[in-house]
C-alpha cells in the first residue's frame, strides 16, 4: 500500500501505552517487527489503492439509516449491505432514498471506472460514492472488513459497531478477477455454489467460472439432449450420485452472482473431457458405441467425433441453450488436454466451433491449448502453464497475445487452488507441485508470460478442481487461506502489496472466517491468532 499517515498514529498510541505503564490490549498491540495493522483500515484485502485514516470513527446504532438515492441498483447493493448488518447488530437499519446522516451509497461521476469507489468515514457518517453499482458493492464489502468480525454472526450480537474515521479510494488493476469450481467431479448443489459466490464477493472477485461438463458428469439440463443431464449427469468421481443442475437452478445461480456483482461465464469442456456426453449418445462416437460412464481421474481418453456431423449439430444446440441462460459476454470451450484427438482434427473443430459461439452472441474462451488452433477474433485463453513449462509452448501463447488474444492468468504452480499445500494437505492433487500460502500470493501478473504484451493482460483466476473434493468444507480448506491472496493480486497495485504487510494482513481475517464458519487450513508463514 501508499505511504499514509496510520504509522503516526501507531507510534502515537505506543508512546501513550507506555507513558501510562499499561499494555495495550490484543486487539490493539502490534507484534514486534509486524507492519502496522492494528486498525481495519490497514487490513483490508486486497490492498485499496490509498487508505488515509483520520478523524471521528461513526457508529452504526438502532438510528442508523441507509441513503441509496433514485437508482433501483444502487437500492439492491443498500438492501444488501442491510441484509448483511440486520442479523447481528439487531438494528433496523431502514433502506431509503433521502436522508443525511446515517450510511449514504452515492452514484456520482468522477474517477471510479466500473469497479472503483470511494469511502469515507466520520463522526456524522459513513458515504461510499462510485460511478457504477459495481463500485458501490466493493465499496460496502470494504465497509464490512472494516467492522468487528462479530458483525457476520446470524445471531445478535452486543457491538459496538464502530468504523474507524478515514478515507479509503480504490479500484482493480484488472478487470478480470475470477475463480473456477470443477461442478462435474464432484457435484456441488445450488446452496454450496452460493455459499462460495459469498466468499468470492468478499474479496471483490468479479467472476465465477463453473466447468459444467468433464469425463466424469455434466451437469446442467440440455432441452435438445436431455440425457446429458440425467444419464450423464448421474454420477461422479468415485461412483457417488452426481447430480445437475436443471436450467432454474442454474438461472439461480446467475441471478444470485449478479445479486453479488460476478459475472457466470459457464464451460463446456470440447472435444476432450467429453465422456459423459459420449456415455449418453452413442451417436456422438465415431463407432457408434457408447463407452461406459466414467468415475475415476485419468484426462485426455475422450473425443467428440472430429469428422461427423452430428457433433456441430450438437455443439450448436447445446451452445444456443447455454448462450440463452447466460447474460454475461463469455462462453468457455474448454479445449484442453485434447490427447485423443489428432491435431489436424483439433484445428478443424476449433474453426468450426468458434464461429457457432459468435453466431449465439457470445465471446469465446479456451483454455491455453486453443492457440494450437486459430483463436477466433475476441477471444480469450486462459493460460495455465506452469514454470517448467516449455519455452515453446509459452511462446504459442505469447504469440497469439500479440496478436490480439487477451489473457486470464491461471498458472497451475500459482494458482491452482486445488494443489495441496505442502506434503501433509490430505485433500488435493500435487501434480503442478505444492503451492504454498506465499507462492500462490507473491507474483505479478506483469511480464509473467515471457513475450506477452502486458496490455493482453486481463487478469487472473484461481480454479478449483474436484477429483478429491465432495463438499463445502473440502472447497473451503483448499481456496482459504489461498483465494483472498490471488483476489489482491487481481485487484492490488504490484507497488500496494507485498507478502510480509500481506501475512499479517491475511492473519487477522481468521476471526471474521471463525464466524463465517469457514474451515481454512492453518498454513505455515502466516501469523495466526491462536485457536
Ligand atoms: C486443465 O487444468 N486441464 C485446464
Amino acid at each position: 500500500m501508499r505511504p499514509h499517515r496510520s504509522t503516526l498514529r501507531l507510534l502515537g498510541s505506543l508512546l501513550l501505552a507506555t507513558a501510562l505503564g499499561a499494555s495495550l490490549t490484543g486487539a490493539t498491540a502490534p507484534r514486534p517487527g509486524a507492519t502496522d495493522t492494528t486498525s481495519p483500515l490497514d487490513r483490508i484485502i486486497p490492498a485499496p489503492s490509498s487508505v488515509t485514516p483520520g478523524g471521528t470513527p461513526y457508529r452504526i446504532t438502532d438510528r442508523t439509516r441507509i441513503h441509496v438515492g433514485e437508482s433501483r441498483e444502487a437500492r439492491q447493493v443498500g438492501e444488501y449491505l442491510a441484509g448483511l448488518l440486520r442479523p447481528s447488530t439487531g438494528y433496523r437499519l431502514p433502506v431509503t432514498a433521502r436522508g443525511t446522516g446515517g450510511i449514504r451509497l452515492r452514484l456520482a461521476k468522477g474517477p471510479y471506472g466500473e469497479e472503483g469507489y470511494r469511502l469515507d468515514s466520520g463522526r456524522d457518517g459513513i458515504t461510499i460514492t462510485a460511478g457504477r453499482p459495481a463500485g458501490l458493492f466493493h465499496g460496502v464489502q470494504t465497509l464490512r472488513q472494516l467492522l468487528p468480525a462479530a458483525v457476520e454472526h446470524d445471531t445478535v450480537q452486543s457491538g459496538p459497531w464502530t468504523v474507524p474515521g478515514g478515507t479509503v479510494e480504490d479500484s482493480p488493476r484488472y478487470a478480470w478477477r475470477g475463480a473456477m469450481l470443477d461442478v462435474s467431479r464432484h457435484f456441488f448443489s445450488v446452496a454450496e455454489v452460493k455459499r462460495y459466490i459469498d466468499q468470492l464477493a468478499l474479496y471483490k472477485l468479479n467472476k465465477l467460472h463453473l466447468h459444467l461438463s468433464d469425463d466424469q458428469g455434466w451437469r446442467i439440463a440440455i432441452d435438445s439432449w436431455p440425457r446429458l443431464a440425467t444419464y450423464g449427469g448421474s454420477t461422479e468421481v468415485g461412483g457417488g450420485p452426481g447430480g445437475h443442475y436443471t436450467k432454474d437452478d442454474y438461472r439461480e445461480i446467475v441471478r444470485y452472482a449478479a445479486s453479488r456483482h460476478l459475472e457466470v461465464v459457464p464451460e463446456i469442456d470440447l472435444p476432450g473431457h467429453t465422456n459423459a456426453a459420449l456415455a449418453s449418445y452413442a451417436e456422438l462416437n465415431c463407432d457408434g458405441v457408447a463407452p461406459p460412464l466414467y468415475t475415476g481421474t485419468e484426462v485426455g481418453f475422450s473425443s467428440l467425433c472430429v469428422p461427423k456431423e452430428i457433433t456441430y449439430d450438437f455443439v450448436e444446440d447445446v451452445v444456443r441453450e447455454i448462450a440463452a441462460l447466460t447474460p454475461g459476454r463469455y462462453l468457455h470451450i474448454g479445449g484442453d488436454e485434447a490427447h485423443s484427438t489428432s491435431h489436424e482434427d483439433y484445428v478443424r473443430f476449433m474453426d468450426r466451433v468458434q464461429p457457432v459461439v459468435a453466431e449465439y452472441g457470445k465471446q469465446v474462451i479456451g483454455w491455453h491449448q486453443l492457440t494450437g488452433a486459430t483463436p477466433a477474433e475476441g477471444a480469450l485463453v486462459q493460460y495455465w502453464g506452469l514454470d517448467g513449462t516449455d519455452a515453446a509452448e509459452k511462446e504459442q501463447v505469447a504469440a497469439a497475445a500479440r496478436n490480439g488474444t487477451g489473457l486470464i492468468l491461471s498458472p497451475a504452480d500459482r494458482v491452482y487452488l486445488d494443489m495441496k499445500y505442502d506434503a501433509s494437505t490430505p485433500l488435493g492433487l500435487n501434480w503442478a507441485g505444492y503451492v504454498d500460502v506465499r507462492r500462490s500470493y507473491d507474483w505479478d501478473p506483469a511480464g509473467y508470460l515471457p513475450g506477452a504484451p502486458d496490455s493482453a493482460v486481463r487478469g487472473v483466476e484461481a480454479p478449483l478442481w474436484s477429483e478429491t473434493l465432495e463438499d463445502s468444507g473440502h472447497i473451503e480448506y483448499m481456496a482459504f487461506p489461498r483465494l483472498p491472496g490471488v483476489a489482491e493480486v487481481g485487484w492490488s497495485a504490484a507497488g500496494d502489496r507485498g507478502w510480509e504487510g500481506y501475512r499479517e494482513r491475511l492473519a487477522a481475517q481468521a476471526e471474521r472466517w471463525g464466524v463465517l464458519g469457514i474451515g481454512f487450513h492453518r498454513a505455515a508463514g502466516v501469523p495466526w491468532p491462536s485457536a
